[in-house]
Parts: structure tokens; sequence; C-alpha cells
């Protein structure tokens, strides 16, 4: 974990431990990617007994997990988890989210797809009243860049290739500006109609269930 991780992300991760509490011993948890979440897998190191091991969404994340002594476990072998807990780049009233800033969105939209419960965990900066300023990733397959990208130029957005990044899946990213997210449900499955598209980093159907929301001082929780 960065020394800089900024307090309120380190807030959120930590009030995000409580929601281990009710959980049985060596229970398998889901864990996303990204700074806040680092934090939390860094306040793990002293939950070592109670976790039997996490599904991580990235290489990085198998790393930090490592780095704590809790054990990764790959998806094909669960069929359920009963918490996810990732960060966000954006999240509307609604629990929708906008994912994929560290490009790990389709592992992270998997392992959310098998939790029970979703605790996305951010800094304030993160609340929007509607998703869109953050610009939209979305994993395509290589070939399929230039088509990709026409499409969503008709959809009305500006996608930008991310330059010298191929994601763990070995495909890459183009990031969507200009898009105001009104209906993420909708739009969500618009962009996943375009062929070569993997994954987009709208979070609509698999939104989150509990929003945890650090400040400087301490985290609000939020349960739909
Ligand atoms: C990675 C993600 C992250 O959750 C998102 O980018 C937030 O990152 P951070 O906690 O560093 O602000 O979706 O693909």
């Amino acid at each position: 974990m960065s020394q800089l991780t900024d307090s309120s992300k380190q807030n959120a991760a930590k009030a995000a431990l409580q929601f281990l509490d009710n959980l049985p011993d060596d229970v398998i948890i889901g864990i996303g990617t990204g700074s806040t979440t680092n934090a939390f897998i860094h306040l793990l190191k002293d939950y070592r007994g109670k976790i039997g091991g996490a599904v991580a969404t990235s290489s990085g994340t198998k790393a930090e997990l490592q780095k704590v002594g809790i054990p990764c476990v790959e998806l094909n072998s669960v069929t359920e988890l009963p918490i996810y807990i990732d960060g966000a780049d954006e999240v509307d009233p609604h629990f929708n989210l906008i994912k994929g800033g560290g490009g790990a969105l389709t592992q992270e939209k998997l392992v959310a797809h098998v939790a029970k419960k979703f605790i996305c965990i951010v800094d304030e900066k993160k609340v929007v009243d509607c998703l869109g300023s953050f610009p939209l990733p979305i994993e395509v397959l290589p070939m399929a860049r230039s088509l990709v990208a026409r499409e969503l130029v008709k959809l009305g957005g500006t996608p930008k290739y991310r330059e010298h990044f191929t994601t763990d899946n070995g495909n890459i990213i183009l990031d969507v500006s200009g898009l105001k997210i009104a209906e993420p449900l909708k739009l969500e499955q618009a962009i996943n109609q375009i062929p070569g598209v993997i994954c987009n980093g709208i979070f609509a159907l698999n939104r989150a269930h509990v929003l945890v929301i650090g400040n400087a001082d301490s985290a609000d929780i939020k349960t739909r």
C-alpha cells in the first residue's frame, strides 16, 4: 500500500472491517483493485486467522494479498462469495458505479457478480450526482479497437486509447469522455452489445449494495 493513501481512503477501509465481523471463520471473500482496496488489504494482516482466502481481481491485488499472508483462491473454485470489497472511480446516489481506473474492471465485474454483498469503499470525492465526469473505461479486444471506438462515438462519447497499458487479460482499454450517464443500466447494456467489447466500467447490473464513504475524520455507511 502506498504510504500516501489519503486519510479519507484509510477511513473508508477501516470502516469496512466491520463487515467481516459476522462472517464464519475461514471465509473466502472477494477483493478488488486500487489504492483504497490496498488500504483495506493492509488491515487484513490482523484477520489472517479469520479469512481463509480471497478471490483477487488483478495481479496487483494478488501481490498485495501475498504480502499480508492471505491465500488467493481462483474464481472457478467458488460458487458464491458472502462479500466483495472494492473501490470505485465514481458513485451515484443509486449505488451505480464507474470502475476501471486501474484497468481491472473485467475481473472486478466477475467477482461482483458472484458476491452476495458488494461493499464499495470510496473517499468522498468519488460521490457524484450523475456518472460520467470520470472517463468511462472499456476493455476491448485489441483487434476491435477502431471498430469499438467508432461505435462509442455514435453513442456520443470521445474514446481515448490508454497508451502503454495491457490488461491482465491481454486486452486494451478505451477511456471514454463526454458521456453524461443519466441511465447507467441502459448504457451499460448498449455498450455490451458492441462486438469486441469485453467489459465496460459501468456497474449498474452489479451496482454496490453498501457504500462506505470516507472523509478526513471518519466514514459514512449507506445501504440500499
Ligand atoms: C480499478 C478500480 C478501482 O476501484 C478504482 O480505480 C478506484 O481506485 P482508487 O481506490 O485507487 O481510487 O476500479 O480497476
